[in-house]
């Protein structure tokens, strides 16, 4: 049985996506059945006391956001994916599952180390001790990943300089510092870097204006979708594709 919360996007999605709900849902049920990789995920969490009576089984586990990058991801199929903000990698690791399932693409990420006095500094919870950024990412998904620990804001632009030259990205998740002018400055940047129809995907945007006013004021067309845990738990997450090449 398809989890309420995400199968109520899938429409949407469908929509923005001009794609057909059936081959979402589709996704979602091999998402579903990635039995592997929740077995993955309980051997990397075992022993790990923050995560202690966790048992990974199904996709909503993953709340409606890494979900909905597991669709994007196999509907899009994007070579070249970077993501700000990994932390334990629950995003990484269902991006890389789904360009498993591809047989193609490439995520790079980009995260400050925990232990970054800047981190710490912000109160940002910590990983596990002796844990590493991306360390729930089962080994077996991490053939297409290339993970750089430095700070976004010095990091993304060469990054994207770089990746302009072999033909550039397809795809941008920021979901790093989520304040307003980190949040703007990431958007601004790979907006310009991104190709035609290209997408622009943002998380937790409900922290500020900037996704807002950014998305307002391109020329793109955006949608945005919601997580629930309770009420007092809610996050939102924005995305906007450029405009074909013929367009504005
Ligand atoms: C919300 S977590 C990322 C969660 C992850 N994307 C997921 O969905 O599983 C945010 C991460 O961004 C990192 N971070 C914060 N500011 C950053 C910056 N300026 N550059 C790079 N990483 C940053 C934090 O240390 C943390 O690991």
């Amino acid at each position: 049985m398809m989890e309420k919360q995400i199968v109520s996007y899938l429409p949407k999605l469908a929509d923005f996506w001009r794609l057909e709900v059936e081959q979402l849902e589709e996704y979602y049920r091999e998402l579903q059945g990635s039995s592997q990789f929740y077995e993955d995920l309980n051997q990397k969490v075992a022993d790990v006391p923050q995560f202690s009576g966790t048992t990974f089984s199904r996709p909503m586990q993953l709340r409606v956001y890494r979900c909905m990058l597991y669709l994007f991801t196999r509907s899009h199929k994007p070579e070249l994916f970077m993501e700000t903000g990994v932390q334990h990698g629950f995003s990484s690791a269902v991006i890389l599952l789904a360009m498993g399932k591809n047989q193609s693409g490439k995520l790079i990420s980009v995260d400050i180390p925990p232990d970054d006095p800047r981190m710490t500094g912000q109160g940002t919870l910590g990983l596990p001790p002796g844990k590493g950024p991306g360390w729930i990412i089962p080994d077996r998904v991490r053939q297409r990943h290339e993970l750089h620990l430095a700070p976004a804001e010095e990091r993304v632009p060469r990054l994207l300089f770089k990746l302009a030259k072999l033909g550039g990205l397809d795809a941008f998740l920021h979901d790093s510092d989520h304040c307003y002018p980190h949040m703007m400055f990431e958007m601004a940047l790979a907006w310009k870097y991104l190709p035609p129809r290209g997408m622009l995907l943002v998380d937790n945007i409900e922290q500020n204006t900037a996704f807002d006013e950014f998305s307002r004021n391109v020329d793109g067309d955006c949608i945005t979708i919601s997580s629930f845990d309770g009420p007092d738990r809610t996050w939102r997450h924005g995305l906007v594709r450029k405009p074909p090449a013929n367009q504005g």
